[in-house]
């Protein structure tokens, strides 16, 4: 994690809005994921990040306790989410020590820059397999448990069952060197918007965040900031990459009341890179 935990949350929400509330985060201990789940522990939920590398996860989980003394936060390491058993097991493991899956975060993600013909076939099918096929295998594990944390708050408390996939801006103008990952994300913006028209009337919210470059991370360091082109912030019309900040008010927005009506949506936070040539 690349800050302290107050650089990543605004003054402007308050505390204890997520009481009680449980984060089930795939990709959780990477540097975007894990400053969103940092920004809704401190606002009162608990939380159980999912990650490949199990040292990684307990120590990022850690970090992200630190925000809030008395927080809970689970790791769950050594999970592949092309493997739907991995995922099953986390899942479970979630709801047997924290109670419930009340909001997911589908963050896993990988990529690298590649020319088409030099990208080989088992290069496109792992790209398309961990953000793909890793965005439905979370899906398809935590939407019974988000469709429970529905009925079980009906009536008292709307913020429940909302799931959120962090895509990217790659796929709206296609973007040279991913070609892997950009028909990846696409699909995951699908599977989004399918979420939440077949599952809205049960009470589901689902929505996408498409960040641009996002500074400090690693898919900035691997896909924009390579050393072979220009300063990207520069052809950005707000004129600076995305903040890890950004990252966590997108996610508190669309899981707090505020975000109560809005479902099916991408929500672009970029700074307007995509429009102008300057995204990820
Ligand atoms: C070309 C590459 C490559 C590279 C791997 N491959 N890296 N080809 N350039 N830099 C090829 C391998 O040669 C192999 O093909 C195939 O991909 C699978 O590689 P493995 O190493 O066996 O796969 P795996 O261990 O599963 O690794 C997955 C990975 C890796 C995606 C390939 O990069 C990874 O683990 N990344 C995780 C972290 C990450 O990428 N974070 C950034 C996320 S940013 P052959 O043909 O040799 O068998 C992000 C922003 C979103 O996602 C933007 C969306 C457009």
């Amino acid at each position: 994690m690349a800050a302290t935990s107050t650089d990543f949350i605004s003054e402007i929400w308050r505390k204890g809005i997520f009481e009680n509330k449980v984060v089930f985060c795939t990709g959780g201990s990477g540097d975007i994921c894990s400053a969103q789940v940092m920004a809704i522990v401190h606002l009162g939920a608990n939380a159980c990040i999912v990650g490949r590398n199990k040292d990684k996860a307990e120590r990022v989980a850690n970090e992200i306790a630190t925000t809030r003394p008395g927080s809970r936060v689970l790791a769950v390491g050594n999970v592949d989410v092309r493997k739907i058993k991995d995922l099953e097991d986390a899942a479970t493991t979630c709801v047997r020590e924290l109670g419930s899956i009340d909001f997911v975060i589908a963050g896993a993600a990988g990529n690298f820059l590649a020319p088409f013909l030099q990208l080989s076939t088992n290069a496109f099918r792992a790209v398309v397999e961990i953000d793909l096929m890793g965005a439905w295998n979370t899906a398809k594990l935590t939407v019974p448990y988000l469709l429970k944390s529905v009925s079980k708050n009906k009536g008292s408390s709307r913020l429940s069952g909302r799931i959120i996939f962090i895509s990217s801006t790659n796929q709206y103008t296609g973007t040279q060197l991913v070609t892997h990952g950009a028909v990846a994300k696409s699909g995951i913006d699908t599977l989004s918007a399918q979420l939440a028209i077949e599952l809205g009337p049960r009470g589901l919210t689902s929505n996408v965040i498409a960040p641009g470059p996002i500074s400090g991370t690693e898919g900035t360091r691997r896909l924009v900031d390579t050393g072979k082109g220009d300063d990207r912030s520069k052809r950005i019309p707000l004129g600076r990459y995305g903040s890890l900040k950004d990252m966590g008010n997108a996610v508190i927005y669309l899981f707090s009341e505020a975000g109560d009506y809005v479902t099916g949506s991408v929500l672009v936070v970029d700074g307007a890179a995509w429009r102008t040539g300057g995204g990820a």
